[in-house]
């Protein structure tokens, strides 16, 4: 038994979406896949290996207790802010809903991952498993139904810092910072809504992520190791660069309309892990 979902990027607006304010993501091609192969016992992971007790309790939450041998693979760089937990969370509920003999639609995907996504984050805005499970590009407020985003296809370049962000407690810091940065993450909200109505503009659009860096590093979110990285994309053809996700690590999208091939050689000229994407990729393949 197979399911398997995306992960994602946000384009604009993390953080301020955890207050209310509307976000982009999109679902990117790379994604979380899980397989399971019966096995007397209890259920357990195939492979051994992986040790995090998180894993263990979205396990346990979604998965008979008996039974089942698991394997998780993922091509998304882990705990980077690409929504590889997300994407574990959508795929094991994708599993339970077939064990349970219902259709996974999405408002019960994403009312159940919410469960699974404070296991892994605490008190997330629902964002990543939001895109996870629709897959595409979408407008993201907390407590509403995601809206489906009509974009171009753009392609951007990512940029992996090397290390790993904690998301729970970068958005506790950013909760701390309040009320001192209120107007760091309102303008972070006007950002998104100017973007709506220019997301096929690329230099539009790479203003308003050059802005929207520019404020995640006054929230307090942002690493040296980041803004370097988005130097490196304004330097090499980038039209706008950011870091995505919640930060403190994670990654640094670039918005490159022309391929990011001088980027992504700079890149590798200095042994950073980078790779192309398209946004948003394309429909579920489970
Ligand atoms: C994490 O991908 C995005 C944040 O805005 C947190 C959230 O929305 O849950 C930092």
């Amino acid at each position: 038994m197979r399911a398997s979902a995306p992960g994602k990027l946000i384009v604009l607006g993390e953080h301020s979406v955890v207050y209310g304010h509307r976000a982009i993501a999109a679902s990117v091609s790379r994604r979380t896949t899980v397989d399971l192969t019966a096995s007397p016992g209890p259920t357990r992971l195939a492979d051994s290996d992986i040790v995090d007790d998180r894993l263990l309790r979205a396990l346990r939450a979604t998965l008979p207790a008996e039974g089942w041998a698991v394997s998780i693979r993922t091509d998304l760089p882990v705990g980077r802010g690409m929504g590889s937990s997300a994407s574990l969370s959508i795929a094991l509920l994708r599993l339970r809903a077939r064990f349970e003999g219902i259709e996974p639609d999405f408002a019960w995907l994403h009312a159940e991952g919410f469960a699974l996504e404070r296991i892994f984050h605490g008190d997330p805005s629902g964002i990543d498993h939001a895109v996870s499970a629709l897959e595409g590009a979408v407008v993201y407020q907390r407590g509403e139904a995601p809206q489906p985003l009509a974009m171009t296809p753009m392609k951007v370049v990512v940029l992996d810092s090397g290390s790993a962000g904690n998301t729970a407690e970068l958005v506790a810091g950013v909760a701390a910072r309040r009320p001192g940065i209120e107007p760091a993450l309102d303008r972070l909200g006007e950002l998104v809504e100017l973007a709506i109505g220019s997301l096929d503009d690329p230099l539009a659009l790479g203003e308003a992520m050059d802005e929207a860096h520019a404020l995640l590093v006054q929230i307090g979110v942002s690493t040296p190791i980041l803004d370097d990285l988005v130097a490196l994309a304004r330097d090499h053809g980038a039209t706008g660069a950011k870091l995505s996700g919640a930060g403190g690590g994670g990654v640094v999208m670039a918005l490159c309309p022309d391929g990011g091939i001088e980027l992504l050689r700079a890149a590798e000229a200095r042994g950073i892990p980078a790779f192309l994407c398209t946004l948003p990729c394309g429909a579920s393949e489970d």
